[in-house]
């Protein structure tokens, strides 16, 4: 009896271990080799793939040299802004793909392709976040099918045109904060001082986020922001390791502050969101605040109404994870706006003298309104040139849900696609020999006329899921510029170093050091 169920276990030992063992056979080597294989007979070209690491190694060497350098505002950035898949494509052509670990991405910056791409979000899907980086960006940004659907319906409300012109307060209150410490500042030692404006602009952002997101929470929200941007920091140390399968249970110090950050945050907003569905349930679903919090409890609470139906609205839990995700989402993308616009602003001095023309035209030295704002077209078309040589997100991945014919390649389940919007928006043969260069006046007729196509030009991608929080950032960075110029001009400091680098997004690697002079 004992031998006979030693020797069943002894079989289903080797059974289970035989087929782990030929799934990692398949998933390190087997499969990769016969993806590149289909890839290579199409005519892409690559590195070979190389077992487990596939190019992960050259492409961690390659940022480590590029990241420091710096380089003249006139010199070409697409070698700084993607240093790897230029390099790729500049040695195998514009065909081509690169290996992350075992899964083989194809480089697309083909408008055409772009298009085909983005406006069949059903077909490409965005491929799942590690599991480490999803401790700080789910929610809208991962999801897919219904859920993405009826995710999306709820907050495209609470991005409404409308909805954002309430928050306009809020925005002047934290750009007046700015102001006022950047006037203190130069005040203590005459009447203009070295700022770094990178800090300040990344502040604004984040404060600007906590006021609309959460109003009257705002202290509460201000720490949960806190808190993220040390788990930010994390996941970007931890990232590194994120091949290693099961990494994230590894019993690290990082992995550990990790795990209470991330329990910290959810109950911190968690007392937050049951505080406010208290309140709603008491005032029966009326709004209680202007704040994107408010409004997207609101229109959850509407939904389901309608419905009679919970499963129609989103759970407290869906909510933790959009809170988080505008944090993240919101915050670095719209400094980096930001900051690029000054450094440009202050090496092209006749633009900022003309935006501040058209500034104190529409508004004087009076506070912005929303209607005003949208007056702006000087500062419109600035901000879409700054948009097209600094994207703040350079790229984006997709991944077929099924075998799919993409322009004359067939590219199968497994492989991914790199949209790479950093190469799109330099590429001469759309934007002319003068791509390099910085000339707001090509968007003076609008982005069509701008651009060939449609989709040469999306900083905040395009089709069904272009980014949701697209006007909201629009209206931040026009009433915050707006403000600057109404009480600064602002020149580049002799400290400044030129070094653009995509860390998450694209960032000042030594911040942004301007001469700031009270006007
Ligand atoms: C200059 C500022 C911004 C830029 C350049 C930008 C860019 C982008 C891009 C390129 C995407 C597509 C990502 C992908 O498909 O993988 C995206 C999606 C998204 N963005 Fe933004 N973004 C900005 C500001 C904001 C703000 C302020 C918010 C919210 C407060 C926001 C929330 C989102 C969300 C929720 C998505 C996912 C939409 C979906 O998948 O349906 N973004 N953004």
């Amino acid at each position: 009896m004992d031998w006979k169920l030693s020797s069943i276990l002894a079989s289903i030992i080797t059974l289970v271990s035989t087929t782990l063992v030929v799934k990692l056979l398949n998933w390190v080597w087997f499969r990769p080799k016969k993806l590149e294989k289909l890839l290579r007979k199409q005519g892409l070209s690559g590195n070979p793939y190389r077992l487990f690491l596939g190019d992960m190694q050259d492409f961690g060497n390659v940022m480590k040299t590029e990241q420091p350098k710096t380089l003249k505002l006139s010199d070409d950035l697409p070698p700084h802004i993607l240093p790897y898949y230029h390099n790729i494509i500049h040695k195998y052509g514009k065909l081509s793909f690169v290996w992350f670990g075992p899964s083989p991405r194809v480089n697309v910056a083909d408008p055409e392709l772009i298009k085909e791409i983005l406006s069949k979000p059903g077909l490409f899907h965005k491929p799942l976040p590690d599991p480490i980086g999803e401790t700080i960006v789910g929610g809208l940004l991962f999801l897919e099918g219904d859920k993405w659907a009826k995710h999306r319906k709820i907050i495209n409300q609470a991005f409404h045109m409308e909805k954002l012109k309430n928050m306009i307060p809020a925005m002047f209150l934290s750009c007046s904060k700015m102001i006022e410490k950047w006037e203190a500042s130069i005040s203590s030692c005459g009447s203009s001082q070295e700022i770094d404006v990178w800090p300040s602009l990344e502040d604004l952002s984040g404060d600007v986020i906590s006021r609309t997101a959460f109003g009257s929470s705002y202290e509460e929200g201000r720490r949960i922001f806190e808190l993220q941007k040390e788990q930010v920091k994390l996941v970007l140390h931890l990232l590194q390791f994120s091949f290693i399968p099961g990494w994230r249970y590894f019993p690290t110090n990082a992995n550990r502050r990790l795990r209470e950050i991330t329990k910290q945050i959810e109950s911190l907003l968690r007392g937050i969101i049951n505080q406010r569905g208290k309140a709603m349930e008491r005032a029966d679903g009326e709004i209680i605040r202007n704040d994107l919090l408010g409004i997207l409890m609101e229109s959850n609470f509407r939904e389901i109404q309608q419905h009679g139906n919970k499963n129609v609205g989103l759970s407290i839990e869906d909510v933790i994870e959009e809170c988080k995700l505008f944090y993240f989402a919101g915050k670095e993308t719209t400094s980096n706006l930001l900051v690029w616009t000054m450094v440009l602003l202050s090496k092209h001095q006749d633009w900022q003298a003309r935006a501040r023309e058209e500034v104190l035209q529409v508004f004087g030295k009076k506070q912005p309104t929303f209607d005003g704002l949208h007056q702006l077209k000087i500062v419109t078309m600035i901000f879409q040139e700054v948009l097209r040589l600094y994207p703040p997100a350079p790229l984006i991945i997709r991944a077929p849900t099924k075998t799919v014919q993409l322009g004359s390649t067939i590219i199968p389940v497994g492989v991914q696609l790199t949209l790479l919007i950093g190469l799109l928006h330099h590429d001469p043969d759309i934007w002319g020999n003068d791509v390099k260069e910085f000339k707001p006046e090509r968007f003076s007729e609008g982005i069509s006329s701008a651009t060939k196509t449609q989709y040469s030009f999306i900083p905040f991608s395009s089709g069904p899921r272009v980014c949701v929080g697209q006007n909201f950032a629009m209206i931040e960075a026009k009433m915050a510029l707006a403000m600057i110029l109404q009480h600064f001009s602002f020149e580049l400091s002799s400290s400044y170093l030129h070094a653009p680098f995509p860390i998450m997004t694209l960032q000042p690697q030594y911040g942004a050091p301007l001469i700031v002079r009270k006007l």
